[in-house]
């Protein structure tokens, strides 16, 4: 891997990153670097300037680095909702936002969508390098290995009401798991997590099928080793045990691609909170759970859902998409355009090109003519011709087509987060790996500018007002 290049300080030949050392572990990351030239930034608080090393990633990226800032001035600095804040360097997904990029530890989305398989990327994304056949062999082996719950967990699926939502269920069950294997609750070794992964990777479709099955009372279908990672699946979903489901062709090549798209986004909230979880130490599945409960939100992970609900909302009353618009427009009505803009691209998110796409593909060769997806089409051309969206440079997320795919796979709504979960998994195991390897680990920890009350006594409760 590539370092960052710590620019600036003049006369000092290395600067160490304010995480690390010198780890050479490929798919760690680190930022110490040979200086090369003589940048900094100067920072004025009053009448005193500090010098900042500016850090350049390998794609050009330049942030300034402040982690000595507190100690050299007293100030912090202050960026709600991290929007400018670079929390880690990190060796494993590039986004280039302006130009609608997205690459997979060097590898462009469009190639890994189209020619890997949802297995060999989530190799590539946790280990750093896609496998050689006997490591691609080996990891599919232990995947097929893991794919049985252990049978007292049927009794966890219980104390769950039918009308459960998935996601509450999945987080529960892989915070579950880890007790079931003790052992692997810290693992240190490389033998050792890369069975945790291999095991969360596996069982969390295992856990997400079953879920769905509880949720309209059918029995749970076991795993069927034979089967490759997808189709194993769409079998445990859709069969039935008097009638077996053979899945269409097309309908696991579009779900494998979709969870290609989904597998990893970078610093996005839910691995940034699985980062976060992990730093403090926490095993993998704690970790990883945690990323199922921020990735819920629908301003994240639970977008797709509220896309499918707005869509069908709008066919439901026979609104316009101008009308649409027009209120998601007017700030009084709150409401959003969801499966619309991103933190971080500003442009075309490269996942929604390949998915709007495919949306078209997939449909037609079932043979499904869906009123939802020319509603979505009407509703993205009519916002990217508008200049409340062209000027906040809003354009179609990931989210946007992903769950019209998905419910003509049959799908159903409320599980449509947890696909998004199944997919951002190895992205999370790698992430948390990152951090694990960090040789100079910290916990994640920010601070605030508290603006609450100033100290004051207390005051009994006879002494206030009724
Ligand atoms: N519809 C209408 N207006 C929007 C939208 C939208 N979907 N997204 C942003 N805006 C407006 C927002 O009101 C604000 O306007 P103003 O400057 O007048 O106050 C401006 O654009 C900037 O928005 P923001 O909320 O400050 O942007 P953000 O970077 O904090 O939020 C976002 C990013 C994804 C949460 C937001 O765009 C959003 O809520 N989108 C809808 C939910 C959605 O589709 N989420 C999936 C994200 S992609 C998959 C994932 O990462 O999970």
């Amino acid at each position: 891997m590539m370092p960052c290049r710590v620019m600036g300080m003049p006369g000092l030949i290395r600067r160490r990153r304010p995480r690390g050392g010198a780890d050479r572990t490929p798919g760690s990351s680190f930022c110490e670097v040979p200086i090369a030239m003589p940048d900094k930034a100067t920072l004025t608080i009053g009448d005193k300037s500090y010098e900042l090393p500016v850090v350049v990633g390998t794609e050009g990226e330049v942030g300034v680095d402040i982690s000595n800032l507190r100690n050299q001035s007293g100030a912090i600095t202050l960026d709600d909702g991290y929007a400018n804040t670079g929390s880690c360097c990190s060796a494993i997904t590039f986004i280039d936002g302006d130009q609608g990029i997205l690459r997979y530890r060097g590898y462009p989305i469009e190639q890994l969508a189209i020619r890997s398989t949802f297995v060999e990327t989530a190799y590539l994304l946790i280990f750093g390098e896609l496998p050689s056949r006997t490591q691609h062999a080996e990891f599919r082996a232990l995947l097929s290995q893991h794919e049985y719950l252990h049978e007292d967990m049927r009794h966890h699926f219980e104390g769950f009401p039918p009308n459960a939502h998935p996601m509450a269920i999945l987080s529960a069950m892989i915070n579950a798991m880890g007790c079931y294997q003790p052992a692997l609750l810290n693992p240190d070794d490389p033998e050792h997590f890369t069975d945790a992964a291999a095991r969360i990777m596996s069982k969390v479709r295992t856990i997400a099928a079953a879920s769905y099955k509880k949720s309209i009372g059918e029995p749970w279908m076991y795993p069927r080793p034979e089967l490759q990672y997808v189709p194993n699946f769409l079998h445990m979903m859709f069969s039935k045990p008097n009638r077996p489901y053979e899945p269409d062709p097309d309908v696991v090549s579009a779900l494998r691609m979709i969870l290609i798209l989904h597998a990893d986004h970078e610093q996005n909230c839910s691995t940034s909170t699985v980062r976060m979880v992990g730093s403090a130490q926490a095993n993998l599945y704690a970790s990883v759970a945690a990323g199922v409960c921020a990735l819920w939100g629908p301003l994240h992970g639970g977008a797709n859902q509220a896309v499918i609900n707005m869509l069908s909302s709008i066919l439901a009353s026979g609104e316009t998409a101008s009308a649409f618009i027009a209120k998601v427009k007017d700030k009084t009505s709150k409401i959003r355009l969801m499966g619309f803009g991103h933190r971080v691209y500003r442009n075309y998110d490269p996942r929604a090109k390949i998915l709007k796409e495919a949306c078209d593909k997939v449909l037609a060769k079932l043979g499904i003519h869906d009123p939802m997806l020319d509603l979505a089409k009407q509703l993205e051309e009519t916002a990217l011709r508008d200049e409340y969206f062209i000027q906040r440079k809003l354009y179609p997320n990931v989210d946007f087509y992903s769950g019209i795919i998905m419910r003509a796979m049959g799908i159903p709504v409320p599980m449509f987060p947890v696909m998004f979960a199944i997919g951002r998994m190895p992205g999370w195991i790698a992430h948390w790996r990152e951090v694990a390897l960090s040789p100079n680990p910290r916990i994640y920890r920010p601070r605030q500018i508290y603006v609450g009350p100033t100290k004051r006594d207390y005051v009994p409760a006879d002494q206030r007002p009724l």
